[in-house]
């Protein structure tokens, strides 16, 4: 079966699961239609009376500004993020309430309440404006997912510098690129990262990267076993810590001044910065974090990315921490030391709502359903997918060992550059295993094709978005032509997704993949193109083309195809170095599973590579249309 005769089987079924009443009980949102309703009918108020749930020095003055394709939400508006993920917890009585649980391989725990974590965020603010950091310069942070880095972006929107977390399983030649292109006046990183076991240097990697970038003033490390020897230009975090003053005012910030660059595959050319700002991505995570995953005071959550993707950034930073609830950060692998690790933190810490991705769930169903049924998941009340359509199997799996069929799950479609949750259910409303669900609030979501028509029911087409929404990219870094293809590469004003769907009577969407060159390894956004330039940046190389093919676990795995030059012979080694140049250049989640030798590659009469046809042919599918096909 291929994709869309998978997708026609599965709009058959059609099957629904209805939540346990206790959830809709105490669910903040129990009529979704009518509220979705009342969303559209004025999405203006109706975000206006979430954003003041939240602490603004001033008010705006006006909603929206809506210039296609350019947004301004809350125009005139003053705030600063981190009073309202901090400060405003310390006053309303949460000083002692504890923010992080961080945990790493060993079991090794860190608890940090939301007065120290502002203390922290304070000092290292006070040690960044010291170096010489202050409002829109940006901070480049290479870190594993700890107390220590989510302090350091925080640091960075307490003074409005602009942070741009680069993933650290990122190698030097993608990391080099994400610094350079945002011009960091500083870099920060740690000493090493944990991943089964073994410390993993990062600052080495970091040194190289910055090698003969000039812009790029200090060196910021987190010392982690303070064994570093003192090293000219090497700043340390611990010291800046000690060293720096208890308390930093938060920087008075206007709505729409810069928060954070994030980069991100697209199909052409290098990773695209793709920006957000403080005052709508500040709301719609809140909100979302709030509806979505009903979070009350006393809830305990898990969301299992890194920080160094946006689901990080936004759900286990700044969404959950402007709700003021407590939450875990782990580092290190799922499944290490045993595959019981990540069940016994829900045990441990009776974790109420968790979040995590299909490719976990999916190693998981392999280990088997002995792992998750020796810890006591009682606590569980709702389980969050995001990051890769969830397979009907998984979901049901996920559904049925991890939540005990007492569970909601909610599979939130959204991306890097909607920044919060677009296409989900809420709790209290009925699912169907394998599909999203409804447009959030205020959004309107649709299917349609090339021309923008929209498609009948059940049919596959592109996913598009036909208003603003106050999380969504401003731009793009230095590249605002870029930012305007998402709004101008479908007629009808619509924002591209990139990635195919299709609807049913019901108004359920079904996500079905990217539309683009964009490989989904892992959850990961991989753009075809940068494996293929690293792999050509091979002495080698002549030519490769780069597809994604479906794969049990991960999702999708990566496949090339490589055209050697004049006087090099294909052999295993050669694939196997040309392997480990692409992990060197990005980094081990971009490494091609497969590499095959050929003599040509199938093009178009204007000489792109049509890797549409290759994917064809390597999973015996049709071909299509090859009227533009060179040869
Ligand atoms: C995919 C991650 C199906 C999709 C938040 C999207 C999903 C890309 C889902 C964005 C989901 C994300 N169901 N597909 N629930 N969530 N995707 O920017 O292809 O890393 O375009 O953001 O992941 O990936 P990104």
């Amino acid at each position: 079966m291929n994709g869309r005769e998978r997708a026609e089987v599965l709009l058959k079924i059609g099957e629904k699961f209805y939540p346990p009443r206790e959830i809709v009980e105490r669910a903040w949102v129990k009529d979704y239609d009518a509220l979705y309703e009342k969303s559209l009918r004025d999405p203006e108020s109706f975000w206006a009376e979430v954003a003041e749930e939240l602490f603004w020095f001033e008010k705006w003055q006006k909603v929206l500004e809506w210039e296609f394709p350019h947004a301004k939400w809350f125009v005139g508006g003053k705030t600063n993020v981190t009073y309202n993920c901090l400060d405003r917890h310390v006053r309303e009585g949460r000083r002692n309430k504890i923010a992080y649980i961080y945990l790493d391989e060993e079991n090794r725990e860190r608890k940090i309440t939301y007065g120290e974590l502002l203390e922290l965020v304070c000092r290292i603010a006070n040690g960044l404006r010291s170096l010489g950091v202050g409002k829109g310069d940006r901070v480049s942070i290479y870190m594993p997912s700890s107390v220590e880095a989510i302090a350091v972006m925080l640091a960075c929107a307490r003074l409005g510098a602009i942070h741009s977390v680069v993933f650290a399983g990122f190698s030097e030649g993608a990391l080099r690129m994400r610094i350079s292109d945002a011009k960091a006046k500083v870099v920060v990183t740690a000493s090493y990262t944990l991943r089964r076991g073994r410390k993993i240097d990062l600052l080495p990697t970091v040194l190289k990267a910055v090698e003969g970038l000039d812009f790029v003033q200090h060196l910021i490390v987190w010392d982690r076993d303070g064994d570093l020897t003192e090293s000219e230009g090497l700043v340390d975090l611990e010291e800046l810590v000690r060293t720096s003053e208890p308390y930093c005012e938060p920087e008075v910030l206007d709505a729409e001044d810069p928060l954070f660059i994030l980069y991100t595959s697209g199909t052409t050319g290098k990773p695209k910065g793709v920006l957000h700002t403080v005052g709508g991505y500040m709301v719609q995570t809140y909100y979302t974090s709030k509806v979505v995953f009903d979070l009350h005071e006393d809830d305990i959550f898990w969301c299992t990315a890194d920080i160094g993707w946006v689901t990080g950034h936004s759900y286990i930073v700044y969404g959950i921490l402007a709700n003021g609830v407590t939450s875990l950060v782990t580092e290190g692998a799922p499944d290490y030391p045993d595959p019981g690790r990540w069940w016994s933190y829900i045990e441990r810490y009776r974790v109420n709502v968790f979040y995590t991705a299909p490719t976990a769930i999916r190693m998981f169903m392999k280990y088997g359903e002995e792992w998750p049924s020796r810890y006591d998941l009682s606590s569980l009340r709702i389980l969050g997918s995001v990051g890769e359509p969830i397979n009907p199997e998984a979901w049901h799996w996920y559904h049925k060992h991890i939540g005990r069929e007492r569970c909601v799950i909610v599979d939130t479609w959204w991306q890097t550059e909607t920044g919060a949750h677009m296409v989900t259910t809420v709790p209290s409303y009925a699912t169907k295993p394998g599909k999203a669900g409804k447009p959030f609030f205020g959004v309107i979501a649709d299917v349609v094709d090339r021309d923008g028509k929209r498609v009948p029911p059940n049919t596959v087409g592109v996913l598009v978005i036909r208003n603003p929404w106050p999380s969504m990219l401003r731009t793009c870094w230095g590249e605002p032509e870029r930012y305007e293809k998402y709004w101008r590469s479908i007629p009808g004003n619509v924002y591209n997704t990139d990635d195919l769907a299709s609807y049913d009577e019901e108004g359920y969407i079904m996500i079905l993949g990217r539309a683009d060159d964009v490989i989904n390894v892992a959850g990961h956004r991989i753009g075809t193109m940068e494996v293929e330039s690293a792999l050509v940046d091979h002495p080698a190389v002549a030519e490769a083309a780069v597809i994604g093919k479906p794969h049990e676990v991960k999702g999708e795995s990566i496949k090339a195809f490589v055209i050697l030059k004049e006087g090099y012979r294909a052999s295993a080694e050669l694939a196997e170095e040309l392997r480990l140049h692409v992990r060197n250049e990005l980094g081990p989640i971009a490494v091609p599973d497969e590499i095959e030798f050929v003599d040509r590659l199938p093009k178009t009469r204007s000489g792109k590579i049509m890797r549409r046809i290759l994917r064809a042919r390597e999973l015996g599918l049709e071909i299509g249309d090859v009227s533009t096909l060179e040869d």
